[in-house]
């Protein structure tokens, strides 16, 4: 046997953070998981998810089997029977809920509406008859192109009342994006609006989806709510007003019983270059999924106001706005517009208003809010909430702290849940009544997960180190496939270490086994050999008290292979200046190496986003390489790269 010399690990380990946070013994008291569950879970996985989907679901008809495994093929729950709208709504309403209340809407304007558990299962029963009447029936797929506006759930439930799937396209995306998708997926109706209100502007939407629907031959008709006023060209006989075809419907729609693997919805991810992957959520499993981790993982309780913060067209949304609350009966928040319309503080006055208890939103929204400065959250009683949650992207220790103490006022616990579209709920996250929390970590997988960290040959990277997260058991709301290319499922996600899932982010595990995400592994540089993830670098940088926000991309260099280019956006009121630049290479060397130091650095007013507030690292990438910029459809505003590139030329060299 050759002795292999000591290699380079995967990605170095280099911010330490220290600060720990245990649990507040009067919550732990009252949290809904204990420690148990892990040993539950541990002891006989399947076992445990029948135990709860037994428990937590309402069956027409039970299953037999709880899991068939063809690696990389899952079936969950074989030979039952359910409706997701079923359990969503009706046995709420049966069980004396019928008043409780499901969401408070607030439309950007300062509109409102109340829907209550029995209001949400009458407009479910007559959209899904207004479908019905359109000739959809199980097994169909209805494309959703809306604003954040309350008959998006609606609609989205009636789909799964008739056993239809739903495919919703984020209000955001272009024409193409959005034909592109039916297409795919085939969908036989569109349920869109003629549009919605964005920072004071009431924004088009019809123009975008009559684009779209010129080349989409599965399209049969569209329904459109009037959300603007002001009216739009409707195609005759193609084309309803939502105040047309469903308010004169039927208010009963007796619930389709589907198969526990029938199709619940696509989701689109979009890939950075390739054709967007149509990820496929199934019934049953997926329910489960959702509303067992809504309610561990935010400790919801029958009485709680729970504000899930991101957009429908997100996954986020779908499980953590519609599906899992909805499943456990919670009473819901859903904002229409943008956080600074009118003001900087409108979330915060939404939290005084109807005395919000859960909030759960993207570190790109934390930022943005620090950036801004304390004296917004300061002006508003945000005394009710008591447990805060982040999604999205590994939040910044810095961020964290500052979250940690504005808006959860050093009390509420704070939940940096990882998870992916793919994985439909979450999987690595601190339970709030269990776990010693640490900002920047996402700590531990939840009960029923097995993840790990391993190395290029797949092999377990020890404790401190850092490598490729995988999941190495198929849990119930995992991804089915993509729709219509099985293929691509086993290339994309199972082919890099044979019998795991890749997840295609990069994480180290510290001294104490918590995980630490560390973003997308395309996005690790290659500095002088030693392979360094963005994160750090941000963090470091995020860490002086004149950044709000960071974005680090590898450059090309002559000597080291790649040298550092960070972006940076200061906190308001601070000036950019040369001496500051230098301080804030000299911070990043100083809190995690001089391996470290941005060889380039430059001050922006704003960074390359994605519609769910991911940097796009890959933009920055070609910025600083000065190339062509590569697809930008997914970008959330396309004047931002031009800024950018204008100033490139500025940038400060080391
Ligand atoms: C990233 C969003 C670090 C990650 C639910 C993942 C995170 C991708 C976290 C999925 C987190 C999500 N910490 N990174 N807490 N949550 N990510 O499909 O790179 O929009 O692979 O699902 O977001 O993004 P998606």
């Amino acid at each position: 046997m050759s002795i292999e010399p000591p290699s380079r690990p995967e990605i170095e380990n280099l911010l330490v953070e220290a600060r720990t946070f245990a649990p507040d013994p009067a919550f732990v008291a009252q949290a809904n998981a204990g420690p148990e569950l892990y040993a539950e879970a541990e002891a006989d996985f399947e076992e445990f998810w029948a135990r709860l989907a037994r428990e937590r679901l309402r069956w027409t008809e039970p299953f037999h089997t709880t899991l068939e495994w063809d690696l990389p093929f899952a079936k969950w729950f074989l030979g039952g029977r359910l409706n997701v709208s079923e359990n969503c709504l009706d046995r709420h309403v049966e069980n004396g809920l019928g008043d409780k209340v499901a969401y408070h809407w607030i439309g950007e304007p300062g509109d409102r509406r109340t829907l209550t558990y029995a209001d949400l299962l009458r407009e479910v029963g007559k959209a899904a008859n207004a479908l019905k009447e359109l000739g959809i029936v199980a097994g169909d797929r209805v494309a959703i192109y809306m604003p954040m506006i309350p008959e998006l759930p609606i609609a989205m439930l009636a789909c799964a009342r008739l056993g239809a799937a739903h495919t919703v396209i984020f209000g955001g995306f272009s024409a193409e994006a959005l034909s592109d998708r039916i297409n795919d997926a085939e969908a036989k109706v569109l349920i869109t609006a003629d549009g919605g209100w964005r920072r004071g502007k009431a924004v088009g939407l019809k123009h975008h989806a009559d684009e779209a629907l010129a080349s989409t031959p599965s399209i049969t008709a569209a329904i459109v709510v009037d959300r603007i006023g002001g009216g739009v060209h409707m195609v005759e006989g193609r084309d309803y007003w939502w105040h047309d075809i469903v308010d004169r419907q039927d208010p009963i729609c007796p619930p389709v019983p589907v198969d526990s693997e029938q199709l619940l919805y696509l989701l689109y991810t979009s890939g950075t270059t390739a054709k967007p992957k149509g990820i496929i959520h199934t019934s049953a499993g997926y329910l489960l999924g959702a509303s067992f981790t809504h309610e561990i993982v935010f400790d919801v309780k029958p009485d709680d106001v729970y504000w899930c913060a991101a957009d429908i067209g997100w996954v986020t949304g779908h499980s953590y706005i519609v599906y899992g609350p909805l499943a456990n009966a919670t009473t819901g928040v859903m904002y229409e517009g943008a956080p600074d319309t009118p003001d900087w503080d409108r979330w915060w006055q939404i939290i005084e208003d109807l005395k919000v208890t859960i909030l759960y939103c993207a570190p790109t929204a934390i930022r943005s809010f620090m950036k801004q400065g304390e004296a917004y959250p300061a002006r508003h009683d945000l005394s009710s909430l008591r447990v805060l949650g982040s999604v999205g992207e590994p939040i910044n220790p810095e961020a964290w702290l500052w979250y940690h103490r504005n808006i959860g006022h050093e009390k509420a616990p704070i939940v940096d849940t990882w998870w992916q579209t793919e994985t439909g709920a979450i999987l690595i996250s601190p339970l709030p009544g269990i776990t010693t929390t640490k900002p920047g970590s996402a700590t531990f997988p939840l009960p029923g997960i097995v993840a790990d960290i391993v190395d290029a040959a797949g092999q377990t990277v020890p404790r401190g180190g850092g490598g490729y997260l995988v999941l190495k058991q198929p849990w119930p709301a995992m991804l089915r496939g993509i729709y219509g290319d099985p293929d691509r499922y086993v290339q994309t996600y199972w082919s890099r270490f044979p019998g795991m899932y890749f997840a295609g982010d990069g994480a180290k595990r510290d001294s104490e086994g918590y995980f630490w995400l560390l973003g997308r592994v395309d996005d690790v540089m290659n500095i002088a050999g030693h392979r360094i993830s963005t994160i750090e670098v941000e963090s470091a940088l995020v860490d002086h008290p004149s950044v709000a926000e960071a974005a680090v991309v590898g450059k090309t260099d002559e000597i080291s292979g790649q040298a550092i280019f960070a972006f940076v956006i200061l906190r308001a009121g601070v000036e950019p200046h040369d001496t500051l630049a230098v301080q804030l290479r000299e911070h990043v060397a100083y809190v995690i190496g001089p391996i470290a130091r941005p060889k380039f650095l430059m001050f922006t007013p704003d960074l390359p986003k994605t519609r769910s507030g991911k940097i796009m690292r890959r933009l920055l990438r070609d910025i600083a390489e000065n190339r062509v910029l590569g697809d930008t459809t997914t970008l959330a505003d396309a004047g931002v790269v031009d800024v950018i590139r204008d100033k490139s030329g500025s940038a400060e060299e080391d």
